[in-house]
Parts: C-alpha cells; sequence; structure tokens
C-alpha cells in the first residue's frame, strides 16, 4: 500500500446492477443489485464459484451486455445509456480485454495480433509497429515477434495477450479467468506481468477468475455467490509476497503437499514441531500418504 500511492478517484461506478436473463417462460437472475465503486489503479479480483455471475458481471462493466436495471459509470459517464456505436468506440479507447483462451488471430504472428488495438485507433503504420514491439519486449517476447499462436506456448500467447490488451494504454483492462488454461509456475509469472504493468501505468486491472490464489495478487477481492455480492475486501497482493507465492509453488509441485488438507490460507507450518512434522511427511511418497489414510 505505501509503496503504491493509491490514487483515489472513482473509475467504475456501479450501481443498483441486477441482469435477469429470460430462457423460454424461465428467468435466470444472473445478478442482484450489484453495487461497487472501483478506483483508479486498483487491481481488483471478482472471485466466485462457476455460474455466480463473474463473467456477467464483467460484460456489463465492459458495455458488452446491457443490464436488466442500475447502471455502470466509467469516468462518470453513463455506458448503460450508450448505443452500440458509442459503446464500441468506448471500448477501443478506453478499455482492453484479456481472454481465457488467449482469443489470438491464428493466421497472424505476434507483432501483428498486438497492433489490432492500434489499428482499430488509427495509429499509423509505423508507430503501432513501434509501440507492438516495445509491449512485446515487455512481456519478454522479443524472439517471438514473428510467430503466429501455434508456434507458441501457452504461456507466450498469453503474453501476446497481455502486450495486446496493454499497448493502446487503456484505461481499465478486464481480465476473465486470464490463466485457467496455464500451469502454477506461468500462472505465477502472468500474473505478476499483468500486476506490473498495470501499476506501471496506474492503470485499472479487473480480474474474474474461481481461483483463490489468483485473487491473492489483487488489492481487493470481491466476492460474488449467486449474483449478489457478499463480501469485498482489500487484501496485500500476492506480488508483494515472495515467500507466500514461493509457498504456494511448492504446493503445486510437491506432490505429497498436494494432499495434505490446507489451512485457509494455505499458511507454511510456523512452529517447530509443525516444521519437524512437515519435513518427516515429504519422506514418504504419495503411495505412502494414501495407505496412511485410509488406516485411520
Ligand atoms: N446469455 C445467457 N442466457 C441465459 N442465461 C445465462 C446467459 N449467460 C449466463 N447465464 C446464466 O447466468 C448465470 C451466471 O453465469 P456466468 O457466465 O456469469 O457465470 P460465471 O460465474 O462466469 O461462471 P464460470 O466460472 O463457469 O465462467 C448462470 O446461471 C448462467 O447459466
Ligand atoms: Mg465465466
Amino acid at each position: 500500500m505505501k509503496t503504491h500511492a493509491p490514487p483515489r478517484e472513482v473509475i467504475i461506478s456501479v450501481q443498483h446492477l441486477s441482469k435477469i436473463y429470460k430462457v423460454g417462460a424461465e428467468r435466470v437472475v444472473a445478478l442482484h443489485n450489484i453495487n461497487l465503486d472501483i478506483l483508479t489503479g486498483q487491481v481488483i479480483c471478482i472471485i466466485g464459484t462457476s455460474g455466480s455471475g463473474k463473467s456477467t458481471l464483467l460484460n456489463q462493466l465492459a458495455g458488452l451486455e446491457k443490464p436488466t436495471s442500475g447502471k455502470v459509470l466509467i469516468g462518470g459517464r453513463n455506458i448503460s445509456a450508450f448505443t452500440e456505436d458509442q459503446l464500441a468506440r468506448f471500448r477501443q479507447r478506453h478499455i482492453g480485454f484479456i481472454f481465457q483462451s488467449y482469443n489470438l488471430m491464428p493466421a497472424m504472428t505476434a507483432l501483428e495480433n498486438v497492433q489490432m488495438p492500434l489499428i482499430f485507433r488509427g495509429v499509423s503504420k509505423q508507430a503501432r509497429n513501434k509501440a507492438a514491439k516495445r509491449a512485446l519486449k515487455e512481456v519478454g517476447l522479443a524472439e517471438r515477434m514473428r510467430h503466429k499462436p501455434n508456434q507458441m506456448s501457452g504461456g507466450q500467447q498469453q503474453r501476446v495477450g497481455i502486450a495486446r490488451a496493454f499497448v493502446a494504454m487503456p484505461r481499465i483492462i478486464f481480465a476473465d479467468e486470464p490463466t485457467g488454461n496455464l500451469d502454477t509456475r506461468t500462472t505465477i509469472e502472468v500474473m505478476r506481468m499483468m500486476v506490473r504493468m498495470s501499476r506501471e501505468n496506474n492503470q485499472t486491472l479487473v480480474i474474474v477468475t474461481h481461483d483463490r490464489e489468483i485473487a491473492e495478487y489483487a488489492d481487493r477481492i470481491v466476492t460474488i455467490r449467486d449474483g449478489v455480492l457478499i463480501e469485498d475486501k482489500l487484501n496485500k497482493s500476492l506480488a508483494d509476497r515472495p515467500e507466500d507465492e514461493q509457498a504456494m509453488l511448492e504446493r503445486e509441485t510437491d506432490p505429497v503437499r498436494q494432499q495434505e488438507p490446507q489451512g485457509e490460507t494455505g499458511a507454511t507450518p510456523s512452529s517447530p514441531e509443525q516444521e519437524k512434522a512437515t519435513s518427516e511427511l515429504e519422506e514418504y511418497s504419495p503411495e505412502d500418504m494414501r495407505e496412511q489414510r485410509s488406516g485411520q
């Protein structure tokens, strides 16, 4: 908190937002009376189980869908009242997206993919080329600019996705399960990168996930359940807690630890007794663990 002096103005204001889908005779209340103010530069995570309404909320925030009632203000402007044309222009100028499935154009190189948002904004060819190259360097892909998506790993493709979202310096970036297809090590890389880039440019980053560990990268965690906002709390980003990040990596890569019941925080052992117990456990193979448990 102290190292990243937070500017405190509200960039996104959600007011009494509800979304009801009608499917045949049935009504699905996907969002119910959501109220939420998001501040400039905040990294905020919306967490909830599958079907809780996360993507629906993101779609309303980004103006991809209209609310049934209530409204979304961005920079004080009521985007819920915009026409489709106004929304499209607004998104091009102010919003970037990162998707779970990367959504890169398969026939285009990394460099061409990253240039896309700049083409829509009418940036000259030379300037786009320069900006896209800089963005790809920023995400560590200087050596892969001429590669097409199918010539890159999942993590590299998502880094192209990040470069594309950030290249035009939008005020807000929305990411829906951005690491859903990545392993833990790559997830850490990608999350760190997104948090770092949004902090450097004071951009607001809104992440949607069902994964508690991903949520830990945010400055603020908002929980929704059955379309209702049930919790809203500040958080110290995992990007500022390298020891906890390391523990997360070890949990994932160590098959024995993976089977251990996790405390609520997934905390590492604190007392010498606990530490001893853990190191003894580590000498067992996963098979030993299973035998031990079934014998209890
Ligand atoms: N276009 C639609 N028409 C009808 N119902 C919908 C539509 N989109 C979403 N829903 C319903 O709204 C609810 C919330 O869906 P949403 O996609 O927002 O969930 P989610 O939290 O993003 O889930 P997941 O983690 O699986 O992506 C679900 O019950 C879903 O079936
Ligand atoms: Mg979803």
